[in-house]
């Protein structure tokens, strides 16, 4: 049984950050994965989801520079970025390089005065796994400035970085992100999850108790990649789209069921009533965890992975495996979380019985003949910081 552990190694990031730049970072960032335990595909249908950040984060040690120039390096991926904020924007280094660079422009074109710069990356959180690897570089990087600059991630600047993230995984990268991602690595606090309502961008935590009530969230890397760049995300996002214009609403939001279920396109009923029939499983998950009501939180997940494998067709067979085999296993509920075509699958298990249901799917991934999946612990954390280093 594979369990990633969520390691704090700034230490070994400050000294290789010497070692790679000859001097010492002033400021150390972080921000976190996330994984979302209700509420897929909604954020960009106005919306509402339930995320909550990872223990697991990613870590950027910095140092301004004089001469304006910006590098960007990774302890776990090769490939790194040099050239001056210049070079940074749409069309700017390939990559995963591309996040970094993406913020620093996206935070300069808000008006943020970003000096040159050396900045080294280091991450727990994995890449692939649907868990926003991407985000989280996105918002460590950009706190990372912010704690250049002596501005902490309070308020406007918090809403700054969270549009600067977005901005350069939509406009650098090319990603057609919702926006939940970005969000929840800002605003998230330890031991709740994140209520975010796309209609009107507002959030709310929500606690969950997972102590007090002997739950732990079990988080299932199927290994499968899933990346956003890929056309399937931006497929079923156009189909929403769609769905809504024949509607006549401006986002599947402020559909109604009964409106949906008279779409003419078998493929954009599907897709629509996966939307309108999970934005209520947030809300019944929501009232379900006030209430302590373990069985509309266990029916909640069951539904919505079925819709999202059945009605909006991102699950795959290694993802259906983690779900049926946890569940199987004794998990109180499970689904997966993310984009999808791929990725990661999370499950509601009581803390006694964590260890038997992920030897539950590993024996079902062996039989299936399916790659090891690797497994973590998603106790709820806060969002991305900064502190200084020099002080
Ligand atoms: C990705 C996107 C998010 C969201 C999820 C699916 O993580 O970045 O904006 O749409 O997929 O819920």
């Amino acid at each position: 049984m594979r369990i990633l552990e969520p390691e704090d190694r700034s230490g070994l990031l400050v000294g290789a950050f010497e070692h790679l730049t000859g001097a010492r970072p002033t400021v150390l960032a972080h921000a976190p994965g996330r994984v979302n335990l209700m509420g897929e595909h909604t954020d960009y249908n106005a919306g509402l989801v339930l995320p909550v950040a990872l223990p697991h984060r990613t870590r950027v040690a910095v140092r301004a520079r004089e001469d304006g120039r910006v590098t960007v390096q990774s302890l776990q991926r090769d490939g790194g970025f040099a050239g001056t904020l210049a070079d940074c924007g749409p069309g700017g280094p390939d990559g995963w390089t591309g996040y970094a660079a993406g913020v620093l422009w996206a935070l300069a074109r808000a008006g943020v005065p970003v000096p040159g710069l050396d900045l080294v990356v280091d991450s727990t959180v994995p890449v692939g796994a649907g868990l926003s690897s991407s985000a989280a570089l996105e918002c460590a990087v950009g706190a990372a400035v912010l704690g250049l600059l002596d501005r902490p991630v309070r308020g406007t600047d918090a809403d700054l970085l969270i549009e600067a993230a977005v901005a350069a995984e939509r406009e650098v990268v090319g990603a057609p992100t919702g926006g939940m991602d970005q969000s929840v690595a800002v605003h998230a606090s330890a031991g709740h999850a994140l209520l975010i309502d796309f209609a009107d961008d507002t959030h709310r935590r929500v606690p969950l108790h997972l102590q007090e009530r002997g739950l732990t969230l079990l988080v299932t890397d199927t290994r499968v990649s899933h990346a956003l760049v890929d056309g399937g995300y931006g497929e079923r996002r156009r189909d929403c789209e769609e769905a809504a214009r024949l509607l006549r609403v401006p986002a599947l939001r402020g559909a109604t069921r009964t409106a949906v279920d008279g779409l003419q396109e078998e493929r954009l009923r599907r897709r629509a009533r996966h939307v309108v029939t999970e934005i209520d499983r947030v809300r019944e998950s929501v009232a379900a965890l006030a209430a302590d009501d373990r069985q509309a939180l266990a029916r909640a997940n069951a539904d919505s992975h079925a819709s999202m494998r059945d009605d909006f067709e991102i699950s795959c067979p290694e993802l259906d495996a983690a779900v049926d085999a946890a569940v199987g296993a004794g998990a109180l509920g499970a689904r997966m979380t993310g984009g999808g075509l791929g990725g990661s699958s999370v499950a509601w298990v009581r803390t006694d019985r964590v260890a038997e249901v992920a030897q539950a799917v590993d024996r079902r991934f062996e039989r299936e003949e399916f790659a090891a999946p690797q497994h973590l612990v998603a106790t709820p954390y806060g969002g991305a910081g900064w502190v200084r280093l020099d002080g």
